[in-house]
């Protein structure tokens, strides 16, 4: 069996959502002790919201890159709330599987959004739901 699956190589070739905006709501950036690998994450959220556009840099392995690419894709279009529950195995499960020793990598994804959220809702207080 290949190391990476051909959702991984896919993602990791062709990365969706690469980039920066420059007005965003939201902005995190996460960083992996283990590595020194570095991901940022950047939102636009409307007032009901809704995460309308999502793009990130990472600086950073094949399966961080396929796995930040993917979880944009999964939280694109999405209310905050799915964003915030959004786990690094449903993110590695969407790629059809990272080896475990790479699994680590797509907790930079989950991390990066979450610390993006939490930048929005810096930002805009009134927006926090208890
Ligand atoms: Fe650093 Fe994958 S080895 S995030």
């Amino acid at each position: 069996m290949a190391l990476y699956s051909e959702t991984v190589m896919d993602h990791f070739l062709n990365p969706r959502n690469v980039g920066t905006i420059e007005d965003a709501d939201g902005v995190g950036q996460v960083g992996n002790a283990r590595c020194g690998d570095i991901m940022k994450m950047y939102l636009k959220i409307d007032d009901d919201g809704i995460i309308t556009d999502v793009k990130f840099e990472t600086f950073g392995c094949g399966s961080a890159i396929a796995s930040s690419s993917m979880a944009t894709t999964m939280i694109k279009g999405r209310p905050v709330a799915e964003a915030a529950a959004l786990t690094n195995k449903a993110v590695a499960e969407a790629l059809d599987g990272l080896p475990d020793y790479k699994m680590h990598c797509s907790v930079l994804a989950e991390e990066a959004i979450k610390s993006a959220l939490e930048d929005y809702y810096a930002k805009h207080p009134d927006k926090r739901k208890e």
